[in-house]
C-alpha cells in the first residue's frame, strides 16, 4: 500500500469512528452495534500500529494517551469564567429582569436563552483551527488547571470541530457531568468490591477529572454539554446566546436538548417550573436554570460586577442534600419478612420536603456507612424518591452502636439470613402480624386486585382486631363488622364491600401478581399468565418449565416453586377461588403479544427508568432497539427526544407519549 493510501484510508476510518462516536455519545441515537464499532477501532489500532508515523492528535485512538507531564499545570484563562448571582422566586426574577431594562432603557420584555444548571464541573475547551488543543479547569476563575488529557477521553467531547464556519480560535465553555447511571454503576461496583462510594454525581465528575491516569478518567463514562464560548477569533461572531448554541451543535458540540429561546421573565419562571417537574427524570443532576439575556450586545452593555455578569442568573432550585441529625434507628416488617432499618432524623427540608425518616436498606449498608446514633449525616432526596443517608459528617460523630435486634422486633420470631443474602428475615411468615399487613396492602394495591377504599390505615385495623388473617378472609366480611371499626361510616363500609365485592372479577395476572410472590412483579406476572394460561398448570410448574418463561431466571424460579409448593399457600389460593375470585383464562399465546414487534424508546421518561421500560416490553415479546428504521414498529418518546423523534417522523414510524405507553402496557398487562 502507497502511503497516500494509507492516508487515505485512516482518514476515512477516522471520520467513520467519530461519526458513530458522536451518534452514541452526543446523539444518543447510535447506527450500529458496540461490537461494529469495536471491529472499526482495532481497524483502526492495527493501522496505525503499522504505520505509527500517520498517528495524528486528532484520531480517536489518541483519546486515552499517557500521562502528560504536564497534568494540572495552571492555566491562565484568556477570559474569566464568571459566577453567577442566584435566585430562588418568582419575585426575585422578576425584579432582576426590571434592573436589566432599566439599565438598558428598554420598555417591553426581553429575550432570554434558558437552559438547564448542570450540576458538574465547569471545563474550558480550546479549540485551534477546530482541533482540540487545550482544556483546562475553572479552577479561581482565573486560573484553571490543565486537564487536556483527561478531558479527551470523554466520549461527548469532540476532538475535532466540523462544519461550517469553525473559527480559528475557539474555547468551548460547558459543563463537564456524571450522568446518574454511571454514578449509580460506579457505587454499586464500588460496594461490591468494598471501595469509597462517590458522595454524589458532581463530587463523583470532579474527582473522575482530576486523576493522574486518564485511563481511570475514561472508564468513568463521564459526559459533557456546552453553554457558551469564551475566547473567539473568526471572520464572524455570534449575535445573541441562541446562535452561540446553534453554532457549538453546529460544530457537534453536544448542547442541551432542553435549552429554549423565551421572551420575559415570567415565561422563564415557567420554564423553570416545568424544568422542576423534568427534574427527577433528566437522567443527570442539576440544580437550577440558568438565564442569559440572549442579545450579546445587551449583554456587553449591562456588563459585570465583581466577577458577576449583570446579563445572566441562577435560578436555583431547592437542594437534594442537606445535613441533619440521626436521632435513632428502628426496624421495619417488610411483605417478604426483611428487616429493614429506617434512619428517625430530626426534621430537614430536602428536596423540597420535610424529611424525617430515610431507609438503611440492610445492616450492611448501616456498617459500610459507619453509622452511629447521634451522627450528623448527609441526606440525599431527589423527586419522589425514598430519602437516603449518603455519607457521615466528619467532626460530628455520635456514640451509639446500631444493632440489629436478636427477634423479630413485631413478632418476636427468630431472624435468619438465607444463603448469601445481606437482608435478615423474620421466619414466622404470614404468622408475623407485619408481614400479613404488608402482603394484604400488596393484595389489596391497584396493580394486584385493586380494591379502593381498603387503604393500609382499614388493613392495619383488620389485622389487629383479628378480623382478617389471610387475603381469604376479606371475601367472608360483612358491612356491619366493618361499620363497627372506630373512624368506619356506614356508607364507606359499604364501599369497601362493594369493592371487595367487585375485585372477584379480576385477571389472571393481577391474581399472580396480588399472591406476592418473591420479586414477581406485574410484568414477570403477566409473563407467567400468558405462558401457562391458567392458574392449575402454573401451579404444576416445575423450576425446569418456569425457566421457558421469558423474564424468569433459576432465582425467581426458585422463589416461585417454592411459594406454591407451601401448602399454607394452596390452602389461601383454594379458599380465594371458593370464595369466587375468577377470572377469564388467558389464550394460551404460542406467541407474547409484541413478539416480532421493534419498539425504541427515546428521550426520558417520569414513571420508570429506560431500563425499567425496556424489562417490561421484552417480558411482552418486544425487541427493543436503540435505532429507528423503517422496521420500527413504534417510538415511543419522552420528553428530550432529539434525533429518534426526528427519524421517526420521517419515517413515518408511529410515535407515542409516556402517558400513552402506560396505557398500553396496562392493557396489555391485564389482557
Ligand atoms: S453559564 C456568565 N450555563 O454554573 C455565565 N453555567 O456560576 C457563565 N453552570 O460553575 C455560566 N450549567 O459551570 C452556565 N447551562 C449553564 C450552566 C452553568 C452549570 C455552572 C458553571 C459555573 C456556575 C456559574
Amino acid at each position: 500500500m502507497t502511503s497516500t493510501s494509507v492516508r487515505k484510508q485512516l482518514q476515512s476510518l477516522r471520520r467513520e469512528i467519530e461519526h458513530h462516536n458522536y451518534r452514541y455519545h452526543v446523539l444518543d441515537d447510535p447506527e450500529i452495534s458496540d461490537a461494529d464499532f469495536d471491529a472499526l477501532f482495532d481497524r483502526l489500532l492495527a493501522l496505525e500500529a503499522e504505520h505509527p508515523e500517520l498517528v495524528t492528535p486528532d484520531s480517536p485512538s489518541q483519546r486515552v494517551g499517557s500521562t502528560p507531564s504536564d497534568a494540572f499545570a495552571p492555566v491562565e484563562h484568556a477570559e474569566p469564567m464568571l459566577s453567577l448571582d442566584k435566585c430562588t422566586t418568582r419575585e426575585e426574577l422578576i425584579n432582576w429582569e426590571a434592573r436589566c431594562r432599566a439599565r438598558l432603557e428598554v420598555e417591553s420584555p426581553m429575550t432570554y436563552a434558558c437552559e438547564p444548571k448542570m450540576d458538574g464541573v465547569a471545563i474550558s475547551i480550546t479549540y485551534q483551527d477546530g482541533l482540540l488543543v487545550q482544556a483546562a479547569t475553572r479552577g479561581d476563575g482565573q486560573t484553571g488547571e490543565l486537564v487536556t488529557a483527561n478531558v479527551r477521553t470523554i466520549g461527548a467531547v469532540p476532538l475535532k470541530l466540523t462544519g461550517r464556519r469553525v473559527p480559528r480560535i475557539v474555547e468551548v465553555r460547558g459543563e463537564i457531568y456524571l450522568p446518574l447511571a454511571a454514578f449509580e454503576a460506579f457505587n454499586a461496583a464500588a460496594a461490591a468490591s468494598g471501595e469509597k462510594p462517590m458522595v454524589n454525581p458532581r463530587n463523583g465528575a470532579a474527582g473522575s477529572l482530576r486523576q493522574l491516569d486518564p485511563k481511570v478518567t475514561a472508564g468513568r463514562n463521564l459526559s459533557f454539554f456546552g453553554y457558551g464560548v469564551g475566547r473567539f477569533e473568526g471572520d464572524w461572531q455570534p449575535r445573541t446566546q441562541t446562535e452561540v448554541g446553534d453554532a457549538l451543535a453546529g460544530w457537534s458540540v453536544p448542547v442541551n436538548p432542553r435549552r429554549a429561546r423565551i421572551e420575559g421573565a415570567e415565561q422563564c419562571f415557567d420554564y423553570a417550573e416545568t424544568l422542576l417537574v423534568e427534574r427527577a427524570g433528566l437522567g443527570y443532576e442539576i440544580d437550577g436554570v440558568v438565564i442569559k439575556v440572549d442579545d450579546r450586545a445587551q449583554q456587553q452593555a449591562l456588563g459585570t460586577v465583581t466577577r458577576r455578569p449583570r446579563w445572566a442568573i441562577a435560578f436555583k432550585f431547592p437542594a437534594e442534600e442537606a445535613t441533619t441529625t440521626l436521632l435513632g434507628v428502628e426496624f421495619q416488617v417488610g411483605r417478604t419478612g426483611a428487616i429493614t432499618p429506617v434512619a428517625r432524623l430530626a426534621p430537614v427540608f430536602v428536596g423540597g420536603v420535610t424529611v424525617s425518616n430515610a431507609t438503611l436498606h440492610n445492616m450492611d449498608e448501616v456498617r459500610r456507612l459507619d453509622l452511629k446514633i447521634g451522627d450528623r449525616v448527609l441526606i440525599h432526596r431527589a423527586g419522589d424518591v425514598i430519602p437516603k443517608v449518603v455519607k457521615v459528617v466528619p467532626g460530628h460523630r455520635g456514640e451509639q452502636e446500631i444493632t440489629l435486634p436478636s427477634a423479630c422486633p413485631v413478632c418476636g420470631a427468630e431472624i435468619y439470613h438465607a444463603d448469601g443474602e445481606v437482608v435478615a428475615r423474620c421466619s414466622a411468615g404470614l404468622d408475623c402480624p407485619a408481614q400479613r399487613k404488608e402482603s394484604l396492602k400488596h393484595f389489596a394495591s391497584r396493580l394486584a386486585m385493586d380494591i379502593e377504599g381498603l387503604g393500609d390505615k382499614l388493613i392495619e385495623q383488620l389485622i389487629d382486631g383479628g378480623q382478617v388473617e389471610s387475603p381469604a378472609d376479606l371475601y367472608t366480611l360483612d358491612a356491619e363488622t366493618l361499620a363497627a371499626l372506630p373512624r368506619m361510616g356506614e356508607k364507606s363500609a359499604a364501599n369497601v364491600i362493594a369493592a371487595i365485592e367487585k375485585s372477584k372479577s379480576t385477571t389472571l395476572t393481577r391474581f399472580i401478581y396480588a399472591l406476592g410472590v418473591r420479586e414477581v412483579g406485574e410484568a414477570t406476572a403477566a409473563a407467567l399468565a400468558r405462558h401457562f394460561g391458567d392458574l392449575e398448570e402454573l401451579l404444576a410448574a416445575t423450576e425446569e418449565t418456569l425457566r421457558e418463561v421469558p423474564d424468569v431466571g433459576p432465582v425467581v424460579a426458585e422463589h416461585i416453586h417454592t411459594f406454591f409448593a407451601q401448602t399454607s399457600n394452596r390452602v389461601v389460593i383454594e379458599a380465594l377461588r371458593k370464595a369466587g375470585v375468577h377470572w377469564p383464562k388467558v389464550a394460551k399465546a404460542a406467541q407474547a403479544p409484541l413478539a416480532g414487534q421493534t419498539w425504541v424508546l427515546t428521550g426520558t421518561l417520569e414513571s420508570m427508568s429506560r431500563a425499567e421500560a425496556k424489562a417490561k416490553l421484552e417480558a411482552l415479546g418486544a425487541k427493543v432497539s436503540g435505532s429507528v428504521s423503517a422496521k420500527t414498529t413504534q417510538v415511543v418518546a419522552g420528553p428530550g427526544a432529539g434525533s429518534k423523534l426526528a427519524s421517526a417522523e420521517q419515517l413515518g414510524v408511529p410515535v407515542m407519549d409516556e402517558a400513552e405507553f402506560l396505557v398500553r402496557l396496562d392493557a396489555l398487562a391485564t389482557e
